[in-house]
C-alpha cells in the first residue's frame, strides 16, 4: 500500500514536471525545464526555467520549484523529478539549493525523450556547504 502510493506521488510529480515543462520560456537557449518537487506536506510544486535577456539572471527550473515550495509554507522536499530533452541533471547551484531543502537520500529522477537518470541529492552535491 505504502509502495502503491510512492509510485502514484511518483506518476504525479512526473505528470506535473512535463506541464510545467511546456510553460518553460526559454527562447535563447529553447531548452525547456520542467520540475517538480514533492514537498513533506504530501503537495506538489512546480517550476520551469525562465530565462532573460540579461542572460545572467535566467532562473532554472529547480530552483523555481523549490521556491514555489517554500512560499507555500513547506520547507522540505521528499522527491525531485526534472524533465528534459536529454535527461540533463540539475545545475550545481539548483544542487546546493535542493540540498537545503531536503534530506541527502531524497531521489532526484531526471527524465528525457527516451532516457532518465536516477540520483539521490546527496550522490549530487557530496558535502553540500551548510552554514554552522
Ligand atoms: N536550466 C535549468 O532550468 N535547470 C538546470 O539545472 C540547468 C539549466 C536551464 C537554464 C537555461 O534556461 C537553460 O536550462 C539552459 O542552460
Amino acid at each position: 500500500m505504502v509502495r502503491e502510493r510512492q509510485l502514484q506521488n511518483f506518476d504525479e510529480l512526473v505528470l506535473a514536471a512535463r506541464a510545467s515543462r511546456t510553460r518553460a520560456y526559454a527562447p535563447y537557449s529553447n531548452y525547456a525545464v520542467g520540475a517538480a518537487v514533492l514537498g513533506s506536506d504530501g503537495e506538489i510544486y512546480k517550476g520551469c526555467n525562465v530565462e532573460n535577456a540579461s542572460f545572467g539572471l535566467t532562473i532554472c527550473a529547480e530552483r523555481n520549484a523549490i521556491a514555489a515550495m517554500v512560499a507555500a509554507g513547506c520547507t522540505s522536499a521528499r522527491a525531485v523529478v526534472v524533465v528534459t530533452s536529454d535527461a540533463g541533471t540539475p545545475c550545481g547551484a539548483c544542487r546546493q539549493v535542493l540540498a537545503e531543502f531536503s534530506g541527502p537520500n531524497a531521489p532526484v529522477v531526471c527524465i528525457g525523450e527516451g532516457s532518465e537518470q536516477h540520483f539521490t541529492v546527496g550522490e549530487l552535491l557530496p558535502s553540500s556547504f551548510k552554514f554552522q
